[in-house]
């Protein structure tokens, strides 16, 4: 299965390099000479959302960054991890609107998932962060309360052999915020969960049902894909919640960080504005928005609807849309559980 997306993804960039691709050398040209560009490669091409590809990562570094992901001992509390707010048995996110932070200090937002992160365009819901480096950074920060502190977590690894073993080997026994963050990220980048849907792009017509196929349809007829595309489907543009229809106008209250990424560039019109998040494993994800105030999917797809179109669509297609994102969900997450 692994070897399949890789090679097919590859075909895929090779048939989408331009002309200078062709202009290097041929000791390169003779890799490429057996390949033919298929149909179901010119479907992934014209389509708003790409199929998703595995990313190399040092299985070394994905061990240690594993262990450290989920180790409750770093946190200050000792009792939670980022596992805890983003568990990867619930599609990489946690069932709560507003995750708690561990201090005193209560979060502020809803908790996206970590599951295919890594292609996003920059991270947090205001696009805070620029990389998954950085969003580690800003998630153990006081102000993302993640409850992580390095000088415990130095102190901690420092204390146990098997953690001592693994940075010598990787780091040269170099303890640090840099070395912690690139093994943590480096397990991040191996989160990546190809779905049913994915095959469909890649040219197999059964991989998804007839219902799901018509939801797709009808998520291009709406145009939710000239938001959420590309590869995360979503997580590569900014937009305002309520471009066709004041969201915020509907609501009592409007707390700072429904400005969205205005807080980051303080220029009006990125009042209100969000990155586009990820429909990937949206289906297990629950509650949705940056607030945490849409409890399910079908009225998930209904704001979107009435906010973000404009438009009224009736509950036959609603459920069509929903069947359609459901088949987003990865097809081997349990792997990620073990
Ligand atoms: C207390 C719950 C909590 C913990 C613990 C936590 N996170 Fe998060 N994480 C969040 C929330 C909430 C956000 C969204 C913050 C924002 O947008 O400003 C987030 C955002 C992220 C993002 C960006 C995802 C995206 O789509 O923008 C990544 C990556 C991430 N966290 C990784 C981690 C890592 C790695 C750890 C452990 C070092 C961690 N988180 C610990 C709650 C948590
Ligand atoms: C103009 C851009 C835009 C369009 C069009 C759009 N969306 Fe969205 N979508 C967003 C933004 C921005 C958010 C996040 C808003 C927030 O949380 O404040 C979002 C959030 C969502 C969420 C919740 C995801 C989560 O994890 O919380 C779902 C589901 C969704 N959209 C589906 C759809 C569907 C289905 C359509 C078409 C009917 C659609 N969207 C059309 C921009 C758009």
């Amino acid at each position: 299965m692994l070897r399949h997306y890789n090679s097919l993804i590859f075909f895929i960039f090779i048939a989408s390099t331009s002309c200078k691709e062709q202009k290097q050398s041929h000791a390169n040209e003779q890799e490429f000479e057996p390949i033919s560009i298929s149909f179901q490669n010119e479907r992934a091409e014209y389509e708003p959302i790409k199929p998703i590809h595995f990313i190399d990562s040092d299985p070394n570094k994905v061990a240690l960054g594993k262990l450290l992901f989920h180790d409750n001992s770093i946190t200050k509390n000792g009792k939670s991890s980022c596992a805890s707010c983003h568990n990867l048995k619930k599609g990489g996110a946690d069932y709560t609107a507003i995750s708690k932070g561990v201090d005193t200090t209560d979060g502020v937002l809803n908790t996206p998932s970590v599951y295919n992160a890594v292609f996003n365009f920059r991270q947090f819901w205001d696009g805070q962060a620029s990389d998954l480096t950085e969003a580690v950074h800003d998630t153990v920060s006081l102000t993302k309360n993640a409850g992580i502190s390095w000088t415990k977590a130095i102190w901690v690894i420092n204390h146990d052999g098997q953690y001592t073993e693994m940075f010598q080997h990787l780091y040269n026994g170099d303890i640090s915020k840099k070395t912690i963050t690139d093994a943590i990220v480096g397990y991040e980048k191996t989160l990546v969960t190809p779905s049913r849907f994915d095959r469909f792009l890649l040219g197999d017509e059964e991989a998804i049902s007839k219902q799901e196929r018509k939801g797709y349809q009808l998520f291009k007829e709406y145009g939710c894909g000239s938001c959420h595309q590309g590869v995360n489907i979503g997580g590569n543009m900014y937009q305002k919640l309520g471009i066709v229809r004041d969201y915020f106008k509907d609501h009592d209250t409007i707390k700072k960080v429904d400005w969205g990424r205005f807080n980051i560039t303080q220029k009006q019109s990125d009042k209100f504005s969000f990155k586009v998040p990820s429909l990937r494993n949206v289906s297990l994800t629950a509650p949705y928005l940056h607030n945490g105030e849409v409890q399910t999917l079908k009225q998930a797809i209904q704001v979107m609807a009435v906010y973000q179109i404009g438009r009224n669509i009736p509950d036959n297609e609603i459920n069509d849309i929903e069947a359609f994102l459901q088949s987003l969900t990865g097809e081997e997450l349990e792997k990620h559980n073990q």
